[in-house]
Order: C-alpha cells, then structure tokens, then sequence
C-alpha cells in the first residue's frame, strides 16, 4: 500500500476562486481519488493563506478588517470545494492558532540554529507580489507580473541563511531527478540555483507597516514574511491528524502548484525544510498556466472564470472533464466557450453520452434490461475487449504520473471503438431477426460490459458520472475495476439494467 500526502497550494484570500484554483484542486482531487481506489493511504490537504500585504490591502479595498475579510473569503474557498465535491482531508487557514504555534516553533528553532540573523536591506519592492525584486528581474523597470513599478524600501529586517542551503539544494535536486516533475520544472529550478548566488530571505516585516501576520517569537516589532509562513501551513495541515500520521505521511509528500509559485516551492521551501531539520517532500508537481485570449488569468488581473458559474450553467462533470482533458500537465492551456463546448459535445454528449443511450436503449427494447448469455466470442467481441484492455493498462500508468489528457485520452480510445462496434456490429438489425437474436443479445452484454469498464475507470475523474452509470448497470459502485474482474464477469446472467439516461445534454449553440 502507498502512501501519500497531497497538497494544494494554500490560496490568497484577496479574491475568490476562479478556474486556476479549481484546476490545481481537481487535479489534487482527482489523483487522490485514484490513489485511494487502488488501496493507497492518501491524506489531501487544501486551504487559504491569509497573511501578508496583498490580504491587509484587499481587507482594506473591501472596507472591512482584515479578520472579517479573510473568515468570508476563506469561506467561500471551502465552501466553494465543497459545492464541487472536492474530497480534502484537512482545510487548514494559516490564520489557524495551531499554525501560529508551529511557525513560531521553526523559526525559534531556525534563529536558535544561527540560520536566522538580523540585518539591514534596501531594495525595490513589488506589493503585488510581496517581495524584492532584483533590477535584472523586472521588465523595463516594471514588476513583470504586475506590470507596476516596484517602490524603494529600505529597513533593518531577519533574514533566513538560504544562501547556506543553495549548494546541498543542488546536490539534492541532482541526486534526486524525480523530485520536480515534470522535468522542464526541474530544469528551470536548478538553472535559477546554477546562474547565480541564492541570496538570503528577507523573512519579517515590521510591524510599524505591516501589522496582519505571525509575530517572530524572538522580536514582537515584526510579523513573519507570508512565505514563511504560508509554506509552513503544509505541515500544520498534516499534524492536525495527529503525530502518528504526520510521521508517517511527511516523508511522502507531493505538492501540486501552478508554475508561478516554482521559486517559493523549489528553493524557499526545500531550504527551509532543510533548516528545520524536516524531511524533503517526495514530490514537486507543477503544472502549466491556463489563458484566457491574450492576458494571464489571475485575480490581480481580473480575468476569471467561476467554478460556482461553470457548474450551474454546464454541470461540474462536464468542466472537470475539459479541465482534466485539455490541459497536458506542465504545459499552459487556453480556456474559452467554444473550445469548453466542442470538446463536451463532442466527447460527452456524444461519444459517451451516445454508447450509454443506444446501449441501454436496445437492451430494453429488446430485452426488456435482462443481460443475455455472451455465446461464443467473434473476433469483433476480442477486438472491443482487447481495446479497454488497453485503456485498463494504459489509465493507472498515466493517472499515477498527474497525466490525466492521456489516461482519458486512452480511454476514449476505447469508448471510440465501442461506437464503431455498435455500428458494425448492428444489433438493432440483429434483434429483428429471431434466429440472430442470441447475437444480438451477446453484442449488448458486451457493450454493457465495456459500460462497466468506463464506470470503474471514470471514478477518480467523473465520480458522478461513474455513479450514475452503476445505477444505470444496476451495480454496486467501485472506486476502481476490482482485480478479480474479467471481461463478461460484471453482470451475471438474468442480471437487468435500467433505462437509459441523457448523462450530458448536448450543449445547443445560440447562432
Ligand atoms: N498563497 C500562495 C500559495 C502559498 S502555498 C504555501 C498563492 N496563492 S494563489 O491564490 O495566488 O494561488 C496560486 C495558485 O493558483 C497557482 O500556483 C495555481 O495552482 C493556481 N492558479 C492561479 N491562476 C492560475 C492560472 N491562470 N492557471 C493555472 N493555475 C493557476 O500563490
């Protein structure tokens, strides 16, 4: 049995959440469904960062404190994940008193080590952003994330001994190839360790301009920098289910981040665990950035799609399919109506959505639901079952690597040829005839069977989908296909099925 810890990232409350936040929480989601299917011990945990400049300032735009703004918003994110039925074990808020205590605990330790100093630094400073910038960093004097131009700012601060880590850091990712993925990541993280020296981590704000944070244990004038202490909220989160399970589980971390947040995750982070002494994270997994036409989709940017809007106008299934199809993981992906709507009438409303209807359909008209014997196989029977063989072999190699587009690719492979078969297998012409009957009603097992398949493979990537098409079969639901199945095992003879049912109505296009 396996075991993991999976994480999202902890997501700013200075906006609610829009298609980037629900992309990284269903792929977190959906593998940890998949994980669990097959017996693994899986603990996922999401959440909100809620410290920090941006917070104190979207508090303030909001005309409310920072305490009343982040307690909505928070809200909203988890009641937001809950709407969509997003399965996470812990929801931790780095406003938790918990997490306060746990900060506080690493950074006496990290200042006790030596690894914590106090200095003096001047520098330009993006608020957006909430950090230093370097002149080389920015683009034409401008923040190149924000596109403003970053304020000068000079104050004595603690700083973390990163620079003390790069060289182990190095070693690390060097002897460890897997520990970002996918490797492009790993590349672009290492190159930034390579190019130059890591500089040391500015890791207070004074209170004197900053006053909604984690006061340092050791100087009650600072509150601690948001990435100190929102990545410290990984950790929290798993102790919650006691020290136990987070002995057990920390060493097997993976976190899920977009490709904005590689810096904090594959260099911030990794030297702070080291520093504390902690255990590295297993895994690193980063994923690419979905557009919208030209301009990055952010909340800073006001370009968003709501999750909440998606699923009232098309169903959550149909969006986590786009989501989940669409996007190869690592790579970035554009996001628009059209594009949603062609690929869901395409691959649900019509290539699934078709094989479910015709084959229910003909097995009540023809036999009133009852499955009929499987006769002797033809070559057409092998050929249909070989194909979901294949997606049966193909989908867990791909889902355990975060590449669901292929694994559903793969599986829609199969559907395909479900279709295909219907159609050169033709049992509507079959069942007029009394002696082809008997094929006819075999034909159907068959593609009641492939129908069963689909179910127990969809379930990590379409729970509801997969439900209702066990409620279709008349089955008991499972998380994933039970490895004592064969083809023809999942419905026994004189077992009936139901009428069908439109899984997803084809989505009409106004001219
Ligand atoms: N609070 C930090 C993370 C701290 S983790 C200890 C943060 N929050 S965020 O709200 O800005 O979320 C960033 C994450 O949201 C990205 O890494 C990604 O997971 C997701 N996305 C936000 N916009 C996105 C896209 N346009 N496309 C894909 N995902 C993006 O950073």
């Amino acid at each position: 049995m396996g075991r993991y810890y999976i994480t999202t990232p902890l997501y700013y409350v200075n906006a609610e959440p829009h298609i980037g936040h629900t992309y990284t929480t269903i792929v977190a989601d959906t593998w940890a469904r998949f994980l669990r299917g097959r017996g693994d011990e899986v603990v996922l945990t999401t959440g909100t960062d809620e410290h920090g400049d941006k917070i104190a300032a979207a508090a303030a735009a909001a005309g409310a404190t920072p305490r009343a703004h982040v307690d909505r918003i928070s809200a909203v994110f988890r009641q937001t994940w809950d709407a969509i039925g997003i399965t996470y074990d812990q929801f931790i808020r780095t406003t938790d008193p918990a997490h306060r205590c746990n900060v506080q605990e690493v950074l006496a330790r990290v200042h006790a080590a030596g690894d914590i100093y106090f200095g003096s630094y001047g520098g330009l400073y993006c608020i957006g952003c909430e950090r230093f910038y370097t002149e080389k960093e920015l683009v034409d004097g401008r923040c190149p994330d924000h596109q403003t131009v970053p304020v000068y700012l000079a104050e004595d601060n603690y700083f973390f001994r990163m620079s003390k880590y790069q060289a182990p850091l190095i070693a690390y990712l060097e002897a460890h190839p897997e520990a970002i993925t996918p490797e492009q990541y790993r590349n672009e993280a290492l190159a930034m360790l390579r190019s130059e020296a890591l500089g040391d981590l500015c890791i207070s704000r004074p209170k004197s301009r900053l006053e909604w944070g984690i006061e340092l244990p050791f100087d009650t004038n600072y509150v601690t920098y948001v990435w100190f202490d929102a990545l410290l909220g990984y950790p929290s989160a798993l102790k919650e289910r006691g020290e136990q399970t987070f002995a057990r589980l920390w060493p097997e971390t993976h976190h899920i981040i977009g490709k904005d947040i590689l810096k904090a995750h594959a260099i911030f982070w990794p030297t702070m665990l080291m520093a504390a002494g902690m255990p590295m994270f297993r895994q690193l997994h980063v994923h690419g950035y979905w557009s919208r036409g030209e301009s990055k989709m952010s909340k800073s940017l006001g370009n968003v799609v709501r999750p909440l809007d998606v699923q009232r106008r098309f169903g959550m299934e149909a969006f986590r399919y786009f989501l989940l199809r669409e996007m190869a993981f690592g790579h970035d992906a554009a996001f628009s109506e059209d594009l949603f709507i062609t690929r869901v009438n395409a691959d649900l409303a019509n290539n699934l959505g078709n094989l479910v209807s015709r084959t229910l359909a003909m097995q009540q008209r023809y036999f009133n639901g009852v499955i009929q014997d499987l006769g002797t196989w033809t070559g057409e029977d092998q050929e249909l079952a070989a194909s979901f063989e294949t997606a049966i072999r193909e989908m867990p190699a791909f889902a355990e690597k975060l590449l669901f587009h292929r694994a559903l690719e793969s599986l829609w492979r199969a559907i395909d040829h479900a279709n295909k078969y219907v159609v050169t297998t033709s049992p509507f012409t079959l069942a007029k005839d009394a002696a082809q009957r008997p094929r006819a009603g075999a034909v159907l097992h068959h593609l009641c069977e492939a129908l069963y398949v689909t179910a127990a493979l969809l379930a990590p990537f379409l729970p509801e989908t997969a439900a209702r098409l066990f409620t279709l079969l008349d089955v008991v639901p499972v998380a994933a296909l039970p490895t004592t199945w064969r083809w023809g095992t999942a419905l026994p003879g004189e077992h009936s099925t139901k009428p069908p049912e439109i899984l997803f109505p084809r989505i009409e296009v106004k001219p």
